[in-house]
């Protein structure tokens, strides 16, 4: 299988942090906000990576990440996306790249904390469709929100404001070799843009739509109090794993 990183757009929701810089070049506590998808990836040993970008600032991922040393990587796969497509619209410039194969696509601007690699074995022994990964939010209302009736996913409605349920569609989507056709036959949202909640309704309505629940936190990174949290998070994640780490190390001079 393999990765995908979708770090387009503008960043309007930040500007002017945005205004000079790209949204995925921005720090998350220790690190620039790229380095965590591209690490979830890594860890779900998915080491075949292309990171999607665009803007004026598309030079600066090149200098930043280069052929991925820092991840293990021997080499990242880099393209441009020109204008405001959307997301789907970003992915269909990986279609050279995925090359008949089953993908993982996360977009550039969610953090985790766990691991996705169930997920991703699981995707690996499905024999075709998609698997997306939920997860159960207070606020809904800011997410693609998947509805779910005797565990199959019936459909996601993008940004509702009544959501019919608090199980958020996390950016982190598995497709088959099939989603580049799905993306032809869209149609551009209200919003003008090609809605990767439209591709995953596509796989819903053909019975091939599966999904799991992703373990410990989740945060997009894409607005100013999701920037600040997913800092924080990550920083008090950090801080607990050093601070169990002094305890071993305790454990070990007695
Ligand atoms: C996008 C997707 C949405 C998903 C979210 C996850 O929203 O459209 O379905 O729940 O990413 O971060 P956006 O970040 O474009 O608002």
């Amino acid at each position: 299988m393999k990765g995908i990183v979708l770090a387009g757009g503008t960043g309007s929701r930040l500007f002017p942090l945005t205004k000079i810089t790209n949204k995925h070049l921005l720090p998350i506590y220790d690190k620039p906000m790229i380095y965590y998808p591209i690490q979830t990836l890594v860890d779900a040993g998915i080491v075949d990576i292309m990171v999607v970008t665009g803007g004026k600032n598309s030079g600066d991922f090149l200098r930043l990440l280069a052929n991925g040393k820092s991840f293990g990587l021997k080499h990242i796969d880099y393209t441009y996306q020109e204008g405001e497509g959307g997301i789907a619209d970003a992915l269909a410039l990986a279609e050279h790249f995925a090359d008949g194969q089953k993908i993982c696509v996360v977009l550039g601007d969610n953090i985790i904390e766990k691991s996705i690699r169930c997920a991703a074995e699981a995707f690996r022994k499905q024999p075709k469709g998609a698997r997306i990964l939920l997860k159960e939010v207070d606020d809904a209302e800011r997410f693609g929100v998947a509805e779910v009736a005797n565990g199959r996913i019936v459909g996601i409605e993008e940004k509702p404001k009544h959501p019919r349920s608090n199980y958020a569609v996390t950016g982190i989507y598995m497709f088959d070799e099939t989603v580049f056709d799905k993306v032809r036959k869209l149609v551009p949202s209200n919003r003008g843009e090609l809605e990767i909640t439209d591709v995953n309704n596509a796989y819903i309505r053909e019975g091939s739509m599966e999904f799991s629940f992703l373990d410990g936190w989740w945060t997009d990174a894409g607005t100013f109090s999701s920037l600040l949290r997913a800092a924080n998070l990550v920083a008090q994640t950090r801080e607990s794993n050093s601070g169990a780490g002094i305890v071993y190390a305790v454990g070990h001079t007695d």
